[in-house]
């Protein structure tokens, strides 16, 4: 074992050969050798640490189960997993953050890209065990004045998280599905109909020629760049999926490039992995070359060129429908089973043969990457596979314009992918338990340092049901990616596809979004650069003995909490407040009934048209009137509501929303201050840079209930 020191408050211990998986940017200096803290190595390749019986288990990003992740079995493996139960271990991301939180206080981070397995309080109670394929990792110790500054601590380790564009903030809509041009521009009229805003409309693998990358069927999309160019007119702008596996194809210039070069995986015989996803049979782009990566990483400029600006990488684990030799043995398998007299197991088996086919270990197994000349089986790096997919295609902006941020999300990932693309948590379903899994995965992923994040809203498959479309929409208003998506087949959940009166509560949901948008993007953001989150347990803010059990309300960025509605036929929930806050169930943007909940527990009646949102004391929620999209909202006043004991303080943020020049510390901050005078208020606005503001109004409401109203003129 190697030990080095990061900084005073990360230790990494190093084992054997270590994979370099560049998620972590800051090296550290190697010191003298010294045990392990807080963990075990127990076997060779197992870390054990002993749970008090109140510590709380955070982290793990994408997964099953609660925020606290104390008593199942995960695994790190990203996995093409369509049903999100509770009997699952892995989903589409590996995240291998955790955070222990009660006797002890620190935070575990395995960089290993391989097959991991937490076991969290669940084969044994109270032991909390790490378990690799094998014994080449780095495992990191993250300590910290508390669970804020352990996550700053390790995202500071990982580096700064991916910002999209500022339209990305606004509604999007999705379908797999919309085939052509025609239905594309009937969903847009028919939000301009309904008068709902909307920022973007994706295209699912119907727009490509036969599901290959960097195509547009031409019958169905005839003029590709002025059909982008006219949505763009008409305030939404397109964006396509690309998935990972390349059609095998006489003639297809990303297949004939990528033989010619050797840029695909290879089998054990050395040539082309061959396995079958959308397009049919496919060759897998190896993005683990450097000179692969950066190929398919300018591919996109074929699509950027025609006006496209965001892209989701999709089937990225990469998901596998079969290989051709799992294939091939499984019909010699059927064929042996014909005319036998087959017991029930063996009839079990045979009747399983194909769905096992599916994203098989075997097949895992059975490929391999060319890391610098050495070849790299493919399973024991395999969550760097979308990763790498995802950079490859941020490298590929970069080379085409490095100062515009453009949309990017990816369905798998690892930690190290955040600074690259955002996320979304992949194919759930309509239910209610999804929703509720979505509220939860939210403040896990920031944890990992995925900020740009968001679920299918409504669902993907199933159908869904006009009362989840709504309370899901209700949600949704606070996730940064905001998408409605739904698998073909499914019904529609479009938000004009229901009644009126559910198609009127959705759009109000998604004007209120717009409305939040100067607070949600400034929380983003700033939550983004100084490696904060934007989505927090309640513990992560107070501490009582209750608080710590609450897993269904959170802290969204500094100045609200939010109590969703995820049951159904619900009129109503429990909530408990660590303080006095001020709950505004909002039913349209510009609704003004506000009531204040007192300190405990209580119980709010919640109607399906409302959202509860609560403003915490002395902090103060920002908003501004909606427009039809991201890009016509006027950015000149803005309304403030304060909850005000003493002073309410708030930095709002904003800066172009399209370059890179944040990073360079271009971004403006307009510093209001609300001061309780007694019977008025005192309002001190501070403004760094130039601010397009010119005019806020204050409202303020006082503990005892006070309603105080003012308005002040920025010159
Ligand atoms: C995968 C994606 C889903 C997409 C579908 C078709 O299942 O996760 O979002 O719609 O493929 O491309």
């Amino acid at each position: 074992m190697r030990v080095y020191e990061i900084n005073d408050h990360i230790k990494k211990y190093s084992f054997g050969e270590v994979f370099q998986t560049d998620t972590v940017v800051i090296k550290g200096k190697e010191i003298k050798e010294q045990p392990l803290e807080f963990l075990k190595k127990t076997l060779n390749n197992q870390f054990l640490y002993i749970l008090d019986d109140e510590d709380i288990v955070y982290g793990l990003g994408e997964n099953v189960r609660g925020i606290n992740k104390r008593g199942w079995i995960y695994e790190s493996f990203c996995t093409d997993e369509f049903s999100h139960l509770p009997n699952k271990k892995s989903l589409y991301g590996a995240h291998n953050f955790l955070i222990v939180y009660g006797k002890e206080t620190f935070g575990i981070f395995l960089d290993y890209p391989g097959r991991a397995i937490f076991d969290v309080d669940y084969s044994k109670r109270n032991e909390l065990k790490i378990t690799t394929e094998d014994d080449n990792l780095d495992i990191y110790i993250i300590k910290g004045k508390n669970l804020n500054n352990i996550v700053q601590n390790f995202r500071n380790l990982i580096g700064e998280s991916y910002v999209p564009p500022k339209w990305a903030f606004g509604y999007q809509q999705c379908r797999w599905s919309y085939k052509n041009e025609e239905e594309v521009e009937e969903v847009l009229d028919n939000f301009k109909a309904n008068n709902i805003p909307i920022d973007c409309i994706y295209l699912d693998i119907d727009y490509m020629e036969d599901f290959k990358d960097f195509t547009v069927n031409k019958k169905n999309f005839p003029n590709f760049k002025s059909f982008i160019e006219k949505m763009k007119k008409k305030g939404v702008r397109l964006i396509p999926i690309i998935d990972a596996g390349v059609k095998i194809e006489e003639g297809y210039d990303v297949y004939e490039e990528g033989i010619k070069n050797k840029y695909f995986c290879v089998d054990e015989n050395n040539n082309p992995f061959v396995a079958a996803v959308w397009p049919g049979v496919v060759h897998f782009p190896d993005f683990l070359n450097k000179d692969a990566r950066l190929w398919f990483g300018k591919k996109y400029k074929y699509l950027i060129d025609q006006g496209i600006e965001g892209f989701w990488n999709d089937m990225n684990e990469p998901a596998i429908f079969y290989s051709k030799k799992g294939l091939e043995k499984a019909f010699k398998k059927i064929e042996e089973a014909k005319g036998k007299n087959l017991g029930i197991y063996d009839f079990f088996d045979i009747k399983d043969t194909f769905p096992r086919l599916a994203n098989s270990m075997e097949d895992y197994r059975s490929f391999y990457h060319n890391v610098d000349g050495t070849l790299v089986r493919h399973d024991k790096v395999h969550n760097l596979y979308g990763y790498n997919m995802t950079r490859a295609a941020s490298e590929g902006f970069d080379y085409i314009d490095d100062n515009k941020r453009f949309l990017l999300f990816s369905r798998a990932s690892m930690i190290g992918m955040h600074r690259y693309g955002g996320i979304w948590t992949g194919d759930n379903t309509s239910s209610f338990e999804h929703l509720e899994l979505n509220m939860k995965m939210m403040p896990s992923l920031n944890m990992c340092g995925f900020m740009y994040i968001g679920a299918d809203t409504a669902g993907f498959g199933d159908n869904t049901t006009d009362d989840l479309a709504i309370r899901w929409s209700q949600f949704s208003i606070f996730t940064p990616l905001f998408r409605n998506h739904s698998a073909l087949g499914t019904r529609r959940q479009e938000p004009y596809a229901f009644d009126g009166k559910a198609t009127e509560i959705i759009k109000n949901s998604i004007e209120i979004r717009y409305a939040l948008i100067p607070y949600i993007y400034s929380e983003f953001m700033k939550a983004t650069i100084n490696n904060d989150m934007y989505f927090k347990p309640m513990t992560f803010e107070y501490n009582d003995s209750f608080v710590n059990r609450i897993e269904d309300q959170l802290i969204v960025g500094d100045s609200i909490m939010i109590a969703p509605i995820y049951k159904q036929n619900a009129k109503g929930r429990y909530i408990y407040l660590p303080e006095e806050m001020l709950l505004w169930k909002a039913k349209k943007y510009h609704s003004e009934e506000f009531e204040i909940i007192n300190k405990g527990h209580s119980y709010i009646d919640v109607a399906i048209d409302e959202i509860p949102i609560f403003i915490r004391k002395d902090k103060i929620l920002v908003l501004e009137k909606p427009a039809e999209n991201i890009d016509s909202m006027k950015n000149n006043e803005i309304n403030i509501v304060a909850f005000l004991d003493k002073e309410s303080e708030y930095k709002l943020y904003d800066d172009d929303g399209k370059s890179k020049d944040y990073k360079k510390g271009k971004y403006n901050e307009i510093n209001i201050k609300v001061i309780n005078k007694n019977n008025d208020i005192e309002v001190k606005i501070d403004v760094k840079g130039n601010t397009s503001i010119n005019k806020i109004n204050v409202t303020a409401i006082t503990l005892d209930g006070k309603r105080i109203l003012k308005e002040v003129i920025l010159n």
